[in-house]
């Protein structure tokens, strides 16, 4: 096992002392020999037997490095960590946010509107008051597709501008992409997030102030960026209408809605209550896409679009919750995960999407995944002594394939990847090169295929010989398999699949957390930089207590800027 960064001297025995443990450890190292060829060749039915449905969603993990024993010993590992009891205090409204006494109940926002009062935590219909929240929600985005609410001249929306940063952008920027073929409306999104002020002009460059509408979403409802872009955003708005001679108050209501945890500073920001949209601190920034954040995803794409997200969501988690191990998608995929990290040092994951609508997806799970699991402290205190928290990264297909996929075919390291593909495509589309019409998305899908196929069975010297490859060019022209892969397979790309598919990683986290003994839902390590811009941003500008204060290489870049500046 690889070194742990961190706090390893205070490390005590966790999850690698434990029996389940250390018979994943003696199957791992009975694997050197392991080959999937071989594995494919002596069980002919190895894809069927290691594949699963939920859902929309078709899922084979046949081409991983795994063997009937190994899922056995996955099942061993979710029993020593109790998963069944953690599964359900999560569902449960336990308070598993230990650090912040909090329980943790993004799934109480997609449960059926009809099971409403059936879950009461600390006091709180939780399915009630979600969907209290939705249907208000609901009424604003009909309001607005319909004309009946309009900017303050009279026109109708045509923008919306999603003011919000990290769990409060983007779910809603992925979901709003992988929903274009599901556009059926002249409403258009833009969203600004970074405070970079490059990203709010080039978004309000072009824009008519009179057909947008600003949805600014913050949890805290402090976050700088947010903010900072929230008022640069009121500022452009009232400057650009006052030639207009409108009321400012009329203004601000007409096209201002906040969605937030933090109602008073909403207030104090001077957005009324009938426009602001509340969610709870048991939602986690990175867990919200589907409460009131997704607010601009309701507007653009309609009720009735929203609501089947939503069930694709339920979908996975009433399969994650009520599943046997032995039969739990979400169990085995995490326990796979764990599985290639702690045990073949796996560094990071690939997530590679055959669906261009999928492009901001790796962008999405890395704050899910990382900014979850991205730890060296247990829940419980402890250093852990084992690696957590790998790194998510990923392009859609085929761009990738003609930029790194050279390294995951043939470099060192060895890169776990999830390949994403719809079955049909949202444009069917014919081409001809002279030979023949061909169906682009059957080329897509026949590129999805031949990699996850190369990456499993490769090609050997002897292979690469017998085509006539000169002598001196066959080591480079080897590939040695065994790459693995997971495919997960849709009919198309609809609401519900996008639901089922964030779902399905979101527990997938919470499994790997358990079994690494973490607190998936803090994030503590968000803050100190916070802090740190804070104190050094008046040095940037005159303070000269505030420069020295500073260390050295701070120092000189700051000194840097300042001879340089314009
Ligand atoms: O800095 C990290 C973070 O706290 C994320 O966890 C969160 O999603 C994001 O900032 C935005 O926070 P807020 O929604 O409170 O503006």
């Amino acid at each position: 096992m690889s070194k742990v960064v961190g706090n390893l001297k205070d490390a005590i025995a966790g999850i690698s002392k434990t029996k389940a443990w250390k018979a994943l450890q003696k199957e791992y190292d009975k694997m050197e020999n392991f080959d999937l060829r071989t594995a494919f060749e002596q069980d002919p039915d190895r894809a069927k037997n290691m594949t699963f449905d939920v859902g929309d969603l078709h899922i084979d993990i046949s081409k991983n490095l795994i063997k009937d024993s190994t899922l056995k010993l996955f099942e061993k590992l979710a029993e020593e960590v109790n998963l069944k009891q953690a599964i359900e205090d999560q569902f449960t409204g336990k308070h598993i946010n230990n650090t912040e006494d909090r329980p943790v109940l993004h799934t109480a926002l997609r449960y059926p509107e009809s099971e409403k009062g059936t879950l009461i935590v600390d006091g709180q219909d939780v399915i009630g008051d979600a969907w209290g929240v939705l249907n208000r929600v609901f009424a604003l985005s009909n309001a607005i597709r319909s004309g009946e609410k309009l900017g303050v001249t009279g026109k109708k929306i045509k923008t919306i501008v999603n003011i919000g940063i990290g769990g409060s952008d983007l779910g809603s920027v992925m979901v709003y992409e992988a929903l274009r073929g599901y556009a059926n409306s002249d409403i258009t999104a833009r969203f600004v997030s970074n405070i970079d002020p490059t990203d709010i002009s080039e978004k309000l460059k072009d824009l008519d102030p009179a057909t947008t509408l600003f949805i600014v979403c913050s949890k805290t409802f402090t976050t700088l960026e947010t903010l900072t872009n929230a008022r640069l955003a009121k500022k452009w708005l009232l400057d650009n209408l006052r030639n207009l001679d409108v009321d400012e108050k009329d203004t601000i209501s007409k096209h201002f809605v906040a969605i937030s945890t933090a109602l008073n500073e909403v207030k104090k920001f001077g957005i009324s209550p009938d426009n602001t949209f509340g969610f709870w601190n048991w939602v986690g920034g990175r867990y919200s896409v589907e409460s009131a954040i997704g607010a601009n995803l309701a507007i653009i794409y309609g009720e009735e679009v929203f609501r089947e997200f939503l069930s694709g969501f339920h979908v996975i988690d009433k399969s994650f919750r009520t599943s046997p191990f032995n039969a739990n998608p979400v169990v085995t995929l995490a326990m796979l995960n764990i599985w290639y990290v702690n045990f073949y040092n796996a560094h990071s994951h690939a997530i590679l999407p055959y669906a261009q609508y999928l492009h901001r997806f790796p962008a999405f799970l890395q704050q899910l995944t990382m900014e979850s699991n991205g730890k060296t402290v247990r829940a419980d205190g402890s250093s852990t002594d084992i690696q957590t928290g790998e790194i998510f990264w990923g392009e859609p297909g085929t761009n990738g394939q003609h930029a790194f996929y050279q390294l995951i075919h043939q470099g060192t390291r060895l890169i776990p990847a999830d390949f994403i593909a719809a079955v049909n495509p949202t444009y069917a589309l014919k081409d001809d090169d002279g030979s023949g019409e061909k169906d682009v998305h059957e080329l897509f899908l026949a590129n999805f295929l031949a990699q996850t196929k190369a990456l499993a069975f490769g090609k050997t010297k002897e292979e690469v010989a017998a085509e006539g490859t000169p002598q001196n060019l066959v080591n480079a022209k080897v590939f040695d398999g065994n790459r693995p892969t997971t495919s997960i397979i849709f009919n198309s790309l609809t609401p519900a699949v996008v639901g089922s598919l964030i779902a399905l990683y979101e527990q997938i986290t919470f499994v790997q957390g358990i079994v690494w003994g973490l607190n998936s839902f803090d994030q503590w390590g968000v803050q100190l930089g916070k802090v740190l811009a804070l104190e050094i941003f008046p040095a940037l500008s005159i303070d000269d207590d505030a420069l020295n204060a500073q260390d050295s290489s701070t120092r000189a870049l700051i000194e840097f800027y300042r001879k340089n500046r314009e």
